[in-house]
C-alpha cells in the first residue's frame, strides 16, 4: 500500500518510504490510481539511471519518443535542460503535454538530477477543480464544446519533423472524463489550443482567455513543487496543467522526462 502526505486537501501528494524501482505491478497500479485521483505524485530520493527510468516508464504504457537526443540518452527521454546559455526553457506557460496528439499523453514522469540553488520550481494546476469552480451555466456550455490543439515551435524541434504541418493536430472535447475516476476535468491549455471549433474566432478568443485566467488565477487549485536532485514527479496530463518557472538564470537545471501515451479523450457528454 503506498503511503503519502497530501500537498493540499484536494490536489497532489508526496509519497513516503517508496522506492519506485521496487514497485510491484500492484504498486504501479496504485501509483496510477493516485495520479488519477490527486493529479500530481511527488517521490523524493529516487536514484536511477536513464535506462532504469525508461524501463520503469515502459511498465506504465507506450512511451512517446524524442528522436533529437544527440548523446546516448534514450529516445524515450526528453532532456529538460537550462544553463547560462538558455534564453527560455521548455514548459514555460501553462500547458498539458503535447495535447495536439490524437491520442495525447496520460502520465508524465520528470526526474531531476541537477537543480539550481533556489528557484526552478514547477507549478501545477488541477483541472478537476478548474471545471468544478466554473458556474453551472458555464459548465453546461464548455462541456458541449471542442477545441483544436496544434503543435507549437518547440515540439517541431523535438519531433524531428521539418514543418509544423507534418505533425498531427487534434480536436478534443473541452471537458473530458478521467477513465479511472469518471470525474470531469477542463481540457484546454494555452500551450497547444488554437481555437474552439464551434465558435467564431472572436468568441473563441474571449472564451479561451476567460478560461486561461480562471486556471492561472485559481491559486487554491494549484501546487508548486520544489525540486531536489533525485526528485521524481508524476503528473496526469488528462487532469493537470503545469508551468515551469524560469527564475534561476544563469544556473543549471537538468532532468529527464518521459511521457506515457494515454487514450483518446473521453468526452464528458456523449456526442
Ligand atoms: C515540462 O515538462 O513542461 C517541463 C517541466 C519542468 O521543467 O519543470
Amino acid at each position: 500500500m503506498l503511503t503519502y502526505q497530501q500537498l493540499t486537501p484536494a490536489f497532489g501528494v508526496e509519497l513516503s518510504d517508496t522506492t519506485l524501482l521496487d514497485l510491484t505491478d500492484d504498486g504501479l497500479d496504485q501509483l496510477q490510481q493516485l495520479a488519477a485521483e490527486r493529479g500530481v505524485v511527488v517521490a523524493r530520493g529516487q536514484i536511477m539511471t536513464p535506462s532504469q527510468q525508461v524501463a520503469f516508464g515502459r511498465r506504465l504504457g507506450e512511451l512517446f519518443t524524442t528522436p533529437m537526443n544527440f548523446d546516448a540518452t534514450p529516445d524515450e527521454l526528453l532532456v529538460i535542460k537550462a544553463d547560462e546559455k538558455s534564453k527560455r526553457v521548455a514548459g514555460q506557460g501553462w500547458h498539458s503535454d503535447v495535447s495536439s496528439e490524437t491520442v495525447p499523453p496520460g502520465l508524465s514522469m520528470l526526474r531531476m538530477e541537477v537543480v539550481p540553488e533556489s528557484g526552478g520550481d514547477t507549478l501545477f494546476a488541477d483541472m478537476y477543480q478548474a471545471y468544478a469552480t466554473l458556474s453551472e451555466e458555464m459548465q453546461r456550455i464548455v462541456e458541449r464544446l471542442h477545441a483544436r490543439h496544434e503543435p507549437r515551435g518547440h515540439y517541431l524541434y523535438l519531433s524531428g519533423a521539418k514543418r509544423l504541418d507534418e505533425l498531427p493536430h487534434a480536436v478534443h472535447p473541452m471537458v473530458r472524463l478521467h477513465p479511472r475516476t469518471g470525474r470531469k476535468a477542463l481540457y484546454v491549455n494555452a500551450g497547444f489550443v488554437s481555437r474552439i471549433v464551434e465558435l467564431s474566432h472572436r468568441e473563441s478568443d474571449a472564451m479561451l482567455n476567460m478560461l486561461y485566467d480562471h486556471i492561472a488565477y485559481n491559486v487554491s487549485a494549484q501546487i508548486r513543487v520544489r525540486w531536489a536532485p533525485h526528485t521524481v514527479v508524476f503528473w496526469d496530463n488528462r487532469v493537470v496543467q503545469h508551468h515551469a518557472a524560469f527564475d534561476y538564470f544563469p544556473q543549471t537545471r537538468r532532468g529527464y522526462r518521459l511521457t506515457v501515451r494515454g487514450e483518446v479523450p473521453v468526452p464528458a457528454l456523449a456526442t
